[in-house]
């Protein structure tokens, strides 16, 4: 059985009927029934352990939005709220499931590009007043979005980041408000050291005028990948050979709905578990703080 649930009733009505299925506007319907074995918490950020808590509590599996929560704190509360009920944890990032990503995160791996040199992320977007404003004016607070451009638009692009190249080692951050009237930024920068000794650079705004794009580019001494739009997937390919080699992955997980399905039929890990979700989180808590400090911090 499948339900929605949203506070706004006619909001979770109108998806119900969109769905054929069920609504309700209380949490607490859904967690006493043996028909529900998986909650996906799609509120704004600041709620997703507070809620994942009482869904795990209730014995079942938890999938959060990204991101996981706003704090390595909220995150490290979920997770062991997930561990002692014994159930799954997830953090939906949809960008792990592009095959141009997936096949740059392999050839990472596979040492194809040979010793990593440099990861880049961008993404450039433009959000009116009204989108801060919209739904409570929770976005663009540091309580409930966590952050601005960074943490709320960017945290596809810092998990994005990490999984082609690894775990940092340091960064330094800096952080403007430019053309909005909010809390937090809507131009985020940061140079990241990589352990592996590569570098990175992570740029994220919403104050770009038109359009739209999310971009990364990786490369190492042996070949580069520039990825142009890393949710719909175009991609340029340096290197002798490459990007045959490249067609030849084949990327076998399309959503996070599949990658949960997978990790119990065939007991697989999942793309992104609790605590690589975790890790995108810890990295904006430094970006943010070496921002504020303005000095480089370890991560
Ligand atoms: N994966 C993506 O690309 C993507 C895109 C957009 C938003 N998001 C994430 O989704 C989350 C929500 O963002 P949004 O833009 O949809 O926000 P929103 O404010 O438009 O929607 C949030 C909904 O949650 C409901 N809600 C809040 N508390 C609740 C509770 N206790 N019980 C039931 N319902 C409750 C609200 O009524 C509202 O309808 C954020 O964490 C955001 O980062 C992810």
């Amino acid at each position: 059985m499948k339900c929605v649930v949203d506070l706004n009733e006619a909001l979770a009505k109108q998806i119900a009927e969109e769905l054929d299925t069920e609504w309700t506007p209380n949490l607490d319907d859904i967690l006493g029934r043996s028909d529900i074995d998986c909650v996906m918490v799609m509120t704004p950020s600041g709620t997703h352990a507070a809620l994942g808590i009482r869904v795990a509590q209730a014995g079942k599996h938890v999938i959060t939005t990204k991101p996981m929560d706003v704090s390595t704190e909220a995150c490290d509360r979920l997770i062991a709220a997930c561990d002692e009920a014994g159930v799954k944890l997830a953090v939906d990032y949809q960008s792990r499931y592009v095959d141009t990503n997936y096949r740059v995160a392999e050839a990472l791996r596979r040492g194809w590009l040979g010793k990593p040199i440099l990861g880049e992320v961008r993404f450039k977007w433009f959000r009116a007043d009204e989108y801060f404003e919209r739904s409570g004016g929770w976005r663009g607070t540091w309580e409930m979005d966590g952050g601005g451009s960074l943490a709320n638009q960017g945290a596809h692009l810092l998990d994005l980041i990490s999984w082609f190249m690894g775990d940092f080692e340091s960064v330094y951050g800096e952080m403007a408000i430019m053309n909005h009237d909010i809390e937090t930024e809507d131009i985020g920068l940061a140079i990241v050291n990589f352990k592996s000794g590569a570098k990175g650079v992570v740029v994220g705004t919403t104050t770009f005028p038109t359009s739209v794009y999310f971009s990364a580019e990786v490369h190492g001494t042996e070949g580069g990948i520039l990825v142009d739009d890393v949710l719909g997937g175009k991609m340029r390919v340096f290197g002798e050979g490459l990007e045959e080699r490249l067609q030849q992955i084949e990327n076998p997980i399309h959503s996070i709905i599949e990658d949960f399905v997978q990790a119990f039929e065939e007991g697989g890990d999942l793309r992104v578990d609790g605590k690589e979700g975790r890790r995108t989180v810890a990295l904006l808590e430094k970006i943010y703080q070496s921002a504020r400090e303005g000095k480089v911090l370890s991560v």
